[in-house]
């Protein structure tokens, strides 16, 4: 076995594309007009698949305050948070986001999956255990791996199947780090906090929520499904990211807890890779002052995703959850899917395309998410585009699985 053989299989699901003339993971956006336009293979397209849930990437205050850090402060850091890489401003927005959330402290990552990695490889280690829904990103999946912890995964969305896990590890239930996310990033559904709450509650643990769909999106002030269920007080650490909602990059863990203030000397995605830049955090300080602020892009954003959402079940598509800014659409196959995102961006929409491995119970998705900046005309056109499809697509409604 070759050091490069474990590529073939790679290799060849390349040349099935190549042979279908279709490449979705080699899209480029030739030029970004808006939130919600670029153009596309030449052509005008409605971006649905960006994870800008408040449209800030545009936003003139938080390009300014970006452009001003730029001039003043440089382009980069040049180093890590631990050595020449913490600014004033960094500690500045990590204090803004403790506020946010009435929380002790918050510490402050390169990105969300680093914030992942860093956290789940400083707070577990050999000998602990992380219960994780088995639906958890890519980032909190490496992160336990990282860690060296023992993983028991609950099957997704079940406070019922934790409590049994739980219940099996006896006293060392009190001990374990139960890990969920607020909005789930695939198919778009919420986890049941309060449920999970009750689990921990009576068996014990910490509980870390990653954020990252939910941040800017749900409660009165944007502070997410923590904030929407009421259990903010109950979540130990909540993980989230400058990438979607607040229209950065960059990542960051708030907890009440003194321990996060260690994590900074133990967690090696933190320590050992370089922080954010200026304008990063420039912009990023800017948006969260928004986003708190943003009760009416939430409410726009929520008649955009339930429009959207209302629009494609009237339709007859099987969609992943209730409605939320993340709307899966589930097809029959990895083919039907592929063939049905490249006619869509035919007709002028960019979506995600989502396949197995990376989605929930092997399903082929089509995932769109939406915007507060999307206008109605703009998810209308996006409706039509899927009704045109529909008539002739041969969509084979797909069972949705739960989750092992
Ligand atoms: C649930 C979840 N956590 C973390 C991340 C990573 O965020 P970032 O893009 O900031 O690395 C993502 C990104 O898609 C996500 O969906």
């Amino acid at each position: 076995m070759g050091l490069f053989d474990k590529f073939q299989g790679l290799s060849a699901a390349r040349r099935e594309l190549g042979t279908l003339g279709i490449d979705p993971f080699a899209v480029e956006i030739e030029k970004i007009l808006s939130p919600t336009e670029g153009i596309i293979h030449g052509r005008r397209t409605i971006l649905a698949g960006t994870n800008n849930y408040l449209g800030l990437t545009f936003d003139p205050d938080c390009v300014k305050a970006a452009q001003t850090a730029l001039a003043a402060e440089g382009t980069g850091t040049t180093g890590s948070r631990m050595a020449n890489g913490s600014y004033a401003n960094h500690r500045k927005l990590e204090a803004e986001l403790a506020a946010f959330y009435g929380m002790r402290d918050a510490i402050v990552f390169s990105t969300g999956y680093q914030a992942n990695l860093g956290m789940l490889s400083a707070l577990a280690g050999a000998g602990d255990v992380v219960l994780l829904d088995a639906d958890c990103h890519a980032s909190i999946y490496d992160g336990c791996r990282l860690s060296g912890a023992e993983v028991i995964r609950f099957r997704h969305n079940n406070p019922e199947d934790l409590a049994k896990r739980m219940r099996r590890l006896g006293a060392r239930a009190a001990d374990t780090l139960i890990v969920v996310e607020g909005i789930y990033s695939m198919l778009g559904d919420r986890a049941p906090l309060k449920e999970i709450v009750a689990v921990k509650r009576e068996h014990g643990g910490y509980l870390l929520v990653d954020e990252a769909h939910s941040l800017g999106v749900l409660g009165e002030r944007g502070r997410g499904l923590v904030e929407e269920q009421e259990v903010l007080a109950d979540a130990d650490f909540i993980v989230g990211t400058f990438s979607k909602s607040l229209g950065g990059a960059g990542g960051f863990c708030v907890s009440d807890l003194p321990v996060l203030d260690l994590v900074r000397y133990s967690s090696r995605p933190y320590i050992f890779t370089a922080s954010p830049s200026p304008a990063t955090i420039a912009s990023t300080r800017q948006a969260l002052t928004k986003l708190a602020a943003a009760r009416d892009l939430r409410a726009r954003l929520r008649a955009n995703y339930e429009r959207l959402h209302a629009g494609l079940a009237g339709m007859g598509y099987t969609l992943g959850a209730s409605p939320s800014p993340v709307i899966a659409v589930v097809l029959g196959d990895r083919l039907e899917a592929l063939r049905f995102w490249n006619r869509l961006l035919q007709h002028g929409v960019y979506v995600n395309l989502m396949l197995p491995p990376a989605t929930p119970n092997g399903v082929s998705l089509i995932r769109c998410s939406v915007s507060a900046a999307h206008t109605s005309e703009q998810i209308d056109a996006v409706c039509a585009a899927f009704a045109d499809l529909r008539a002739d697509a041969g969509i084979v409604a797909a069972e949705l699985g739960t989750g092992t």
